[in-house]
C-alpha cells in the first residue's frame, strides 16, 4: 500500500477533501494518513465530525488574529516533521490556502511528490484574492499531478506551460461533498438559522482578506439598507468567527428583526440553507460553487473570480463591495421577476458527484496501479441532470 499523507488546515479545504479520504480508504492500492494543521479550530472540527474524520497529527496552529506569516511558518514546520514521521509515497493538498502552500513546500523541501486538489483556478491579478492566488500559483509549481477541477483550470494550466500528461480533469469535489449531505437529510442543528427559513431569504458570508476594513464596511451598510427597505425578507448572516470580520461586518446589522446572525453554521445546515434561500449574496469560493447547483442565484462580492463557469452561465454575477452596487443588485433581483428567473437555474458547471472517484484513480495511475479514470466533462454533466 502507498500512503498518501492528507493535509487540510481551514472549513472549506476539509469540506472537499472528505471525499477524497473517503475513497482513498476504499482504494485497494492507497491509504490516506490525515493531517491537519489547525489554521482553523472551531470551523475546521465542525467538518471533520461531520464526516467522520479523525486526523492522525493536529498541529494546532491557530491564533487569534493569526498573520500569514504565522501560519506558513508554523505549518511549514510542522508539515517537514510529519513528512519524517509518516515517510508518505505522496502529500495530498487542496485550493489556495496558506495550509496548503506551506504543506506543499514542505512537500518539496522533503521531495515528496506532490498532489493538488482543486488545480489551476486563477484570476490573473496577484492581490485578488489576497494571499490565495499567489499560493495557488506557487503550489502549481511544485506539483506532480494537478486535479483541476474544469476544462477552464486545465487549460489555465496548460497556458503556464504545466505538463499536460499530468494534469486530469476530475470536477469539484465539493459537489460530491454537497450531494452527500443534502441526501443524508439530517435533521437542523442549529435552530437560530432555521428562523431564517420558510419565506423569501437572503443568505450572506463574506471573509475575504482583501475586503477587510471599508469594503466590508459598506457591505455592512448595504445589508442594513436591505434590511429596512425589505421588512418581509429575511437575511441570514452565519458570521466567520474572525474577529477582524465580524468587528466590522455586524454591528450596524445587528437590532433588525429581520436579519439572523449565527455562528458558522454546519455544513449541513449551510447546505439546506442555501436550498432555502432565495438568493446568494457571499465573497466565498466554496458557495459561488455549490449554489448554482442548487439553482440559487449568486451576487460574489468581489471584483475577481477565479470561478467564471458560472458567470459564464448567467447564474452567478460579480458586484464587487460598492455599498450602493449590492443594494441595487439584490434589490433587482428581489422585485424583478425577470431578472430572477434569468439567474435562477440549476447549472453543473463544476462537477457531478463523482471528482473524489477520479482523484483516487488519477493517483493510482500515478503509482502505476490502473487506467486512470474517464475526465470529467460539465457537457455529459448537464445532458445527465
Ligand atoms: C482562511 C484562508 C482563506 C479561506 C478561508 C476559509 C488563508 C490565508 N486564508 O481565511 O483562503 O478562504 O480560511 O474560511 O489561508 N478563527 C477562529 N476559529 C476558526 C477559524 C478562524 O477563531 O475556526 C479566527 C481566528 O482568530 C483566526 C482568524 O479567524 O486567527 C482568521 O483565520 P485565518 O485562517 O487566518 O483566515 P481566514 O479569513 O479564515
Ligand atoms: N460553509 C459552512 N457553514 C457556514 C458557511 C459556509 O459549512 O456557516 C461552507 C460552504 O458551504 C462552503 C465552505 O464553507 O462549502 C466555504 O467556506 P468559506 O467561504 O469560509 O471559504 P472559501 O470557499 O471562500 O475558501
Amino acid at each position: 500500500m502507498h500512503k498518501v499523507l492528507v493535509v487540510y488546515g481551514t472549513r472549506p479545504e476539509a469540506i472537499k477533501m472528505a471525499p477524497v479520504v473517503s475513497a482513498l480508504s476504499r482504494s485497494e492500492y492507497l491509504i490516506p494518513i490525515v493531517a491537519i494543521t489547525g489554521q482553523h479550530r472551531q470551523m475546521l472540527d465542525q467538518v471533520n465530525k461531520l464526516f467522520e474524520i479523525t486526523p492522525s497529527h493536529d498541529l494546532d496552529i491557530i491564533t487569534p488574529r493569526q498573520r500569514l506569516e504565522d501560519i506558513t511558518s508554523k505549518a511549514l514546520v510542522g508539515v517537514c516533521d510529519i513528512i519524517d514521521a509518516e515517510a508518505p509515497d505522496a502529500v495530498l493538498v487542496q485550493g489556495d490556502t496558506t495550509t496548503c502552500f506551506a504543506a506543499s513546500l514542505a512537500a518539496f523541501y522533503r521531495k515528496v511528490p506532490l498532489f493538488h486538489l482543486e488545480a489551476g483556478l486563477r484570476t490573473g491579478e496577484r492581490y485578488n484574492p489576497f494571499p490565495e492566488e499567489i499560493n495557488r500559483r506557487l503550489t502549481s509549481q511544485l506539483t506532480s499531478l494537478h486535479l483541476a477541477p474544469t476544462p477552464t483550470s486545465r487549460a489555465n494550466l496548460l497556458a503556464e506551460r504545466v505538463d499536460p500528461s499530468s494534469v486530469v480533469v476530475t470536477g469539484n469535489t465539493v459537489i460530491d461533498a454537497l450531494r452527500e449531505v443534502v441526501a443524508r437529510d439530517l435533521p437542523v442543528n442549529d435552530t437560530g438559522a432555521a428562523r431564517a427559513f420558510g419565506g423569501r431569504m437572503v443568505l450572506v458570508t463574506a471573509h475575504r482578506r482583501e475586503s477587510w476594513g471599508e469594503p466590508m464596511a459598506q457591505t455592512a451598510r448595504a445589508l442594513a439598507r436591505l434590511a429596512e427597505k425589505f421588512p418581509d425578507v429575511k437575511f441570514l448572516v452565519p458570521a466567520h468567527l474572525n474577529p477582524i470580520v465580524r468587528e466590522v461586518l455586524l454591528p450596524p446589522i445587528v437590532g433588525f428583526d429581520n436579519v439572523v446572525i449565527t455562528d458558522p453554521l454546519f455544513y449541513d445546515d449551510f447546505s439546506r440553507a442555501i436550498a432555502e434561500c432565495t438568493l446568494v449574496l457571499t465573497d466565498s469560493g466554496g458557495v459561488q460553487e455549490e449554489a448554482p447547483s442548487l439553482g440559487k442565484p449568486v451576487l460574489v462580492m468581489r471584483e475577481t473570480t477565479e470561478r467564471p463557469e458560472a458567470v459564464q452561465a448567467g447564474t452567478v454575477r460579480l458586484v464587487g463591495t460598492d455599498e450602493q452596487t449590492i443594494v441595487d443588485s439584490v434589490s433587482e433581483l428581489l422585485t424583478d421577476e425577470n431578472a430572477y428567473a434569468e439567474m435562477a437555474r440549476a447549472v453543473n458547471p463544476y462537477g457531478d458527484g463523482h471528482a473524489a472517484r477520479r482523484a483516487v484513480a488519477s493517483m493510482e495511475h500515478f503509482f502505476g496501479f490502473g487506467p486512470g479514470p474517464e475526465e470529467f466533462s460539465p457537457a455529459a454533466a448537464a445532458a445527465l441532470d
